[in-house]
């Protein structure tokens, strides 16, 4: 499928009701040239590897269902506290801070703590849709930076093994509705994930079968292929599968493969437990620009949880670690 290279959402500057104080050019007159640096260090990871773009779409998601998008999931661990990156859904699996800090770096010489790192992944995530969907929206930006992040917070973010509802609720909790939850979803067609988080369906999924049986089993099968079990039926937990056919290609595929019981998770197969998300999905399978449009307001939305502005937080000098 060809993606236009750019769709530009203009509605998405026309009036989208902005929470929060945060403002679309907000760094026009602080530091000019901001979203262009953030973009330029984006672009530069890209091309050398495509994965960095699921990795900042993901570490935004993540760091905005843990105390607002403040940039707490950057912050490092200390012998004194264990932060959210070192988190259980997190750990070894994010990926793409060195692009933030390389971007900090560049925008610290010029216009010292003036842009918090919260917008600096805003922008980045935005960036990432762009080169892998050819999708653009305007970031409203004014983001302040958290100064507190802790492992045990991240138990906020969703799991694979969620069901619907329970999927339904996670989202509801940060102000997200089930509609905005399946179009972010569709996130999932880029990336990679790994075997481990999702090889309970192939292998121990139930008391009476082994397998998930609401997934496809020729797909079945060729996870089993890439994730094959160990001494002790042990998986080894540096294995990875690409999310889709396309990893590298933010597009709706994702919604046709939960159709056909190729959805990755438990809970990706779980959008087809319900007529709505059924429907939803169906829509999104067949009409790109509609997932487009939903997905770039979704991701508006999610950007903006529970965010500082004004005089709350700080602007960090180096994103990994609070200011002293
Ligand atoms: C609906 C609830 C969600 C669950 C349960 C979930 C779970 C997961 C899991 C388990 C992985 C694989 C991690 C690994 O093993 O490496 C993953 C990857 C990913 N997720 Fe989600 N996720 C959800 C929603 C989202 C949302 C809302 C977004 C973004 C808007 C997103 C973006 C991604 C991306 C891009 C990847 C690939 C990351 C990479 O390649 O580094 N996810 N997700």
């Amino acid at each position: 499928m060809v993606l236009p290279i750019a769709l530009f959402l203009l509605l998405l500057s026309l009036g989208f009701q902005i929470e929060a104080q945060l403002q679309v050019g907000f760094y026009n007159d602080k530091c000019a040239g901001v979203e262009t640096i953030v973009r330029q260090e984006v672009h530069k990871a890209f091309v050398q590897d495509y994965g960095i773009a699921p990795g900042l779409i993901r570490m935004h998601f993540h760091d905005c269902v843990v105390r607002g998008c403040d940039f707490s999931i950057g912050i490092d661990s200390t012998p004194n506290n264990l932060a959210e990156k070192d988190g259980p859904p997190n750990g070894i699996s994010l990926r793409g801070f060195e692009v933030i800090d390389n971007a900090k770096a560049m925008i610290e010489s010029k216009c010292e703590r003036v842009v918090s790192c919260a917008d600096i992944l805003a922008f980045a995530a935005r960036d990432s849709a762009f080169f892998t969907g050819g999708m653009f929206w305007d970031v409203p930006a004014g983001r302040r930076d958290g100064r507190v992040s802790l492992a045990a917070e991240t138990i906020d973010i969703p799991a694979p093994f969620n069901n619907l509802d329970e999927l339904t609720r996670a989202f509801n909790k940060k102000g997200l509705t089930q509609r905005e939850m399946v179009a972010l979803s569709g996130a999932h067609t880029i990336g990679i994930s790994h075997c481990t988080s999702f090889s309970n369906r192939l292998y121990n999924f139930s008391s009476t079968n082994s397998q998930d049986p609401t997934l496809d089993a020729d797909y079945a099968a060729q996870l089993k292929q890439k994730c094959p079990r160990g001494p002790g039926g042990s998986i080894d937990p540096n294995l990875v599968v690409p999310m889709n056919k396309s990893p590298a290609l933010l597009e709706p595929s994702y919604f046709g493969d939960v159709l056909t019981h190729r959805g990755l998770f438990t809970s990706d197969q779980a959008l087809t437990t319900s007529t709505q998300t059924t429907e939803q999905a169906r829509s999104y399978a067949s009409n790109v620009l509609a997932w487009q449009a939903d997905f770039a307001l979704a991701m508006i939305k999610m950007s903006q949880i529970e965010v500082l502005t004004g005089a709350a937080g700080e602007i960090r000098s180096n994103c990994r670690r609070i200011n002293p």
